[in-house]
């Protein structure tokens, strides 16, 4: 199916591996495990955002932009890596974090100064509330700032999982491997909706199922409209012709325990065995808990032996420092 192409400026390194967990298949003793190490795509310890930042970043070089000014938590994995995409592409980076600024700066942080971004902190605001305000004294200051919104989940941003798609699709067809779901964080949307775009341009035959991560993620409207709404208006972006419906969003909000960032035995578990069966780190926030879960679901019966499931790991190692404590349960 064809679909137009968005401007890119290339960030990271792509294909990213894809690979079997042979030890932690044969442990959990359930579906064939392979995972997609988007941990690996190279700019400042990686994730999966530097996807949405190839077009992001495009399309502010094609504005003319000479700051790129986004926000999140203050152990933001996205605003770090905005913060690397602005210094690759020789822009300047404004950040507007949630809380407040610590003593010493750890994981995503200390990454983040040393970036060179310049942080605005706004206490209980860490979704970028605050970001228009901030643009506009930019804008008043002469300069030229592209919003790039919470977590890159714009059309623009879900554009970059319609090409991790076709990634996987030629992966998929190089090992002569399929897979019945892709299991994966999803917190803002934007990596859920453009697997749903990617799968169906593509015509890539799975199940995609989101672990979601934060509770309030979309304010007011159900996380699944949310993504089906972004879905949509990614295809139409896109000039494909789509309609889904939002019995098609597999979204599991049954691993949310303590809410966003809260880490309980759930991640912690699921951290250590693939630590300890495959050598490969999870994240605290994301991976720790959408792993947690695809095991839960293994444990319970819902996924059986003779499927195949490929595990997206969207990175978020830098964030495992500061959370020692919480990891080794003290
Ligand atoms: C490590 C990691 N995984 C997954 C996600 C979720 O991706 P999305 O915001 O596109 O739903 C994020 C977003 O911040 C992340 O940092």
């Amino acid at each position: 199916m064809r679909y137009e192409l968005l401007p890119r400026c290339p960030l990271g390194f792509f294909p990213t591996p894809f690979v079997r967990l042979a030890r932690l298949t044969q442990k959990l003793g359930g579906p064939q495990i392979f995972m997609k190490r988007d941990d690996q795509t190279g700019l400042a310890l990686g994730g999966n955002k530097v996807r949405k930042l190839e077009f992001l970043v495009g399309e502010a070089l094609a504005q003319g932009c000479d700051i790129l000014i986004t926000g999140g938590a203050a152990q933001s994995n996205h605003c770090r890596q905005t913060a690397a995409a602005a210094v690759a592409c020789g822009l300047s980076c404004h950040l507007v974090l949630g809380g407040e600024p610590p003593s010493v700066p750890e994981g995503n942080l200390l990454l983040d100064q040393l970036l060179g971004a310049t942080v605005h902190w706004t206490g209980e605001y860490r979704k970028g509330e605050k970001i228009p305000e901030i643009a506009e004294l930019l804008r008043a200051d002469g300069h030229k700032p592209y919003v790039v919104p919470y977590g890159g989940s714009n059309t623009t941003g879900a554009a970059g999982f319609v090409e991790a798609v076709r990634e996987v699709v030629r992966q998929l067809a190089e090992l002569r491997e399929s897979i019945t779901h892709v299991v994966f964080a999803s917190s803002s949307g934007g990596t859920h909706a453009g697997l749903i775009v990617g799968r169906h341009i593509l015509g890539l035959d799975c199940e995609l199922v989101g672990i979601s991560i934060d509770k309030g993620a979309s304010g007011d409207v159900p996380f699944a409209e949310h993504i089906l709404r972004l879905a949509h208006a990614t295809a139409q972006r896109l000039g494909v012709d789509a309609h889904f419906s939002v019995a098609e969003i597999t979204l599991r909000e049954d691993y949310l325990s303590q809410g966003y960032g809260v880490v309980g035995d759930l991640e912690r578990r699921a951290i250590r065995l693939v630590a300890e069966t495959e050598g490969i780190l999870l994240d605290p926030v994301y991976t720790g808990r959408a792993m947690g879960g695809l095991i839960d679901m293994i444990e319970h019966g819902q996924l059986s032996r003779e499927q195949s499931v490929l595990f997206w790991h969207t990175g978020g190692i830098p964030a495992l420092f500061p959370y020692a404590r919480d990891l080794l349960g003290r």
